[in-house]
């Protein structure tokens, strides 16, 4: 397929798998994933995490990869060259165009999340957790959420940072944040899981999470679990097939896919870990929800010795995690408007900058002026755009993107641009034509009410 125009690619495969690892590395590892266990009991939990990773996730981040690196363009027009590339209905573009959404829709939330993590930064390293017990960290997380200017700064200037990068392009600001900020991570990470390996209780924390017990396993769990999946690697929504189509031909996707969920995999479970270490040596709340990391953490740092530093540590790598996720999060969009309007990159940054700081007044409100206001089902706006996302639009991207490889791509092309042999071929054809769409559907037809309940 040609291409259209002069693009930007990634100076080195190594820069995309930095990047690529660095979108599916966020808060929804450190915050979300260790909080869902909590919530859902353990060790079955991640179990079936694991399990949808490796059947659902690795064949998909492929799939998605391809997808983008074959069309060479943003999601939206992507998948429009590649249905007319295939015979197909033009309808399939709006696979991609549902994807711009989902990233703004997601970076509404997680804007505000990452701004209390800014927040915690400061209070960490002003020592404001030394001493401090369960009642205090909660009331102080609590009077936190009531004071919505203090939000709405840290929120405006996380837009700030995550515009800021995507303006200056993709190997001028993408490329270089993820170089500098994932390495950084990296060395923070095994700091502070050695640290709490020293000082937290450790065999506890692993006992919780890999000694299966399936009667704790819902089927709540399981649809959580299979979004979660999806949510922690970035797929469904055009992240992953933007930066897939910076990709140069000769690398190989099965290879690179693979490390890159290893990796988030692998941050997931040692963040995960250090967590529930902390959590139990300290007699703490497991299930203490969303505010597991805000609540539970400052106890933890405030009682150890050097928790100042530890403590500003941690919130800095969650900060570095986070930005590198957010920028993914809006690049189909930039994309897309660098590609088809006369718009630049600086300008459409500010559009998506100015749309997406205003959704975010509305979630940070919803955490006290608006608690009240509930959009579907008693939810009000942070849970309604978290579940509306995670739970439905990326698992129903995925569901198309994998239709669409598996059954309406030319088979030539799909492997000319896989590159695998055939037996791996056939085990990935098999996960994506039959596995994955039965396991995404059978989810909807639990939250639809027909199965389960
Ligand atoms: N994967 C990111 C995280 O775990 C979130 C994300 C979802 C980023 C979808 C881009 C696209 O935090």
């Amino acid at each position: 397929m040609t291409q259209t125009g002069h693009r930007s690619m990634w100076s080195s495969r190594w820069a995309f798998m930095l990047a690529t690892a660095g979108s599916a590395i966020g808060l929804g590892n450190i915050w979300k994933l260790p909080y869902m266990i909590g919530v859902n009991g353990g060790s079955a939990f991640v179990l079936v995490f694991l399990a949808c990773i490796f059947l659902l996730g690795i064949p998909l981040m492929m799939c998605e990869i391809m997808l983008g690196r074959r069309a060479q363009r943003n999601p939206a027009d992507g998948m429009l060259a590649l249905a007319r590339e295939a015979r197909a209905p033009a309808a399939w573009k709006w696979v991609g165009i549902a994807g711009l959404f989902a990233g703004l829709l997601i970076l509404g939330f997680y804007s505000i999340i990452a701004g209390w993590v800014l927040d915690y930064i400061v209070r960490a390293a002003s020592g404001e957790f030394r001493g401090i017990d369960g009642p205090a960290a909660k009331q102080q997380f609590d009077q936190f959420l009531a004071t919505p200017l203090q939000m709405l700064v840290w929120h405006t200037l996380f837009i700030v940072m995550t515009l800021g990068v995507v303006a200056r392009g993709v190997n001028a600001g993408l490329e270089k944040a993820n170089m500098i900020l994932m390495p950084a991570l990296f060395a923070i990470l095994l700091v502070l899981v050695g640290y709490s390996m020293a000082v937290g209780d450790f065999s506890r924390s692993a006992q919780f999470m890999f000694t299966p017990d399936f009667s704790k396993l819902t089927p709540v769990a399981v649809v959580s679990a299979l979004g979660h999946a999806f949510f922690s690697l970035s797929l469904g929504m055009g992240a992953v097939m933007v930066y897939g189509s910076y990709l140069q031909r000769h690398v190989s996707i099965a290879r690179t896919t693979i490390y890159i969920a290893v990796a988030d995999t692998g941050v997931g479970i040692l963040i995960g870990l250090a967590i529930f270490a902390l959590v139990f040596a300290n007699d703490l709340e497991a299930g203490a929800g969303p505010g597991l990391m805000f609540q539970t953490l400052p106890i933890a740092f405030g009682s150890m010795p050097g928790g100042d530093i530890i403590g500003t540590l941690f919130f800095l790598l969650v900060t570095f995690a986070a930005w590198t996720s957010a920028i993914s999060l809006v690049e189909p969009a930039i994309a897309w408007l660098t590609e088809n309007t006369r718009l630049t990159r600086k300008q459409s940054a500010w559009l998506i900058g100015i749309t997406d700081w205003l959704l975010g007044i509305a979630v940070l409100l919803s955490f006290n002026e608006w608690q009240h206001v509930h959009i579907v089902f008693g939810l009000g706006i942070f849970d309604t755009l978290d579940k509306l996302t995670s739970t439905i639009m990326l698992p129903l991207g995925g569901l198309a993107m994998a239709l669409f490889a598996g059954y309406v791509m030319k088979t030539e092309h799909v492997r000319e641009e896989l590159g695998l042999g055939m037996g791996p071929y056939r085990i990935w054809r098999a996960l994506i034509r039959y596995v994955a769409p039965l396991a995404i559907l059978a989810v909807f037809l639990y939250l639809l009410g027909v199965i389960g309940n």
